[in-house]
């Protein structure tokens, strides 16, 4: 279990926002309780409800992150993967239920969002508070590859580069909680391996808890503790991936959780046409991978 390996996050006191409708501001309520296992709890969510226009996209849901697990959410596009980020990371505060997250936090979406007038160790240091010196946003970019383009203009950036200062400017703010939504997905083949690994490394470094939303099944089982499936509102089932890392998606054990995963999805080979097309595309290069014509390895 990933907290065994890590070793502790460091203290920190949660914050809560929700309960009551439509409001949000944090409480001083108690933090949130250990699970039964004992191991300390980076998020806890009970209850959260979030509506657009009379709308129910989350609908009561429940979710629970241990200090320093990986957690792998998927689901279909539009089932509120990215709403549920958004409440976690405190940019959605329109939510009823509880919602207990790490105090030090941070998110890095899909597009790496950079200002394009500033230089890129600038805009890693962007938003944080105090006045923080260059040297930290060095170290951060020294993290993830990139402190020898500290000095460059995001414009200048490769796709692959830009989503490593993203994630940078994510590491500055020392999270106990990172969000990540979709960070690979703009990326060609081999700059999404990388990251991943990228990703991962700073993952066992750092300790902290992850919860990654990703589209994709294998990326989501080289990578995580767990991986949740979320529909209609909920988490509607969990998969422990209990297999050492590195891991090989060629591995039986994984090509097997695979196709357990994509049947919870809808997912089946005979979704060859229209909508399930590409689905069924990645079910083929997935078998691809389970008969050892193509290795992907984090
Ligand atoms: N600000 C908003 N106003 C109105 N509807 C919204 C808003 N934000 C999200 N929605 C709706 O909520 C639903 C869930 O959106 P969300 O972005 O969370 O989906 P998702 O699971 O992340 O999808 P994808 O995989 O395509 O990124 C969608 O139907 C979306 O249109
Ligand atoms: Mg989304």
């Amino acid at each position: 279990m990933a907290t065994d390996v890590h070793g502790s996050v460091s203290t920190q006191a949660g914050t809560s926002h929700g309960s009551g409708s439509g409001s949000g501001s944090g409480t001083d309520a108690p933090s949130p309780a250990d699970d039964p296992g004992g191991a300390r709890l980076a998020v806890q969510v009970a209850g959260l409800v979030r509506e657009f226009d009379g709308r129910r996209v989350v609908d009561g849901l429940q979710l629970e992150l241990r200090a320093g697990e990986f957690v792998a959410l998927l689901g279909r596009s539009g089932c509120g993967k990215s709403t549920l980020l958004r409440v976690l990371a405190g940019l959605d505060r329109e939510i009823q239920g509880e919602v207990w997250v790490p105090r030090r936090r941070a998110v890095a979406f899909q597009a790496p969002r950079l200002m394009p007038w500033k230089r890129v160790w600038r805009n890693v240091l962007l938003g944080l508070p105090g006045r923080p010196g260059r040297a930290a946003a060095q170290r951060a970019l020294a993290e993830v590859g990139l402190d020898h383009r500290a000095d460059a203009w995001p414009k200048t950036l490769s796709g692959g580069e830009a989503q490593r200062a993203s994630l940078a400017r994510a590491l500055v703010r020392d999270p106990d909680l990172l969000l990540l939504d979709e960070p690979f997905g703009a990326l060609d083949a081999l700059t999404r391996i990388k990251a991943q690994r990228l990703v991962s490394e700073v993952w066992q470094e750092r300790g902290c808890a992850v919860l990654l939303v990703t589209h994709d099944v294998e990326e989501a089982l080289l990578l995580a503790d767990r991986v949740l499936v979320m529909e209609d509102g909920r988490i509607a089932s969990e998969t422990v991936v209990d297999l050492p890392r590195p891991r090989d998606v060629a591995d039986p054990r994984c090509a097997a959780l695979r196709a357990q995963l994509l049947g919870r999805l809808g997912v089946t080979d005979a979704d060859g046409a229209g909508e399930g097309a590409a689905d069924a595309a990645a079910v083929a290069a997935a078998d691809a991978v389970a008969e050892g014509r193509a290795t992907v390895a984090v």
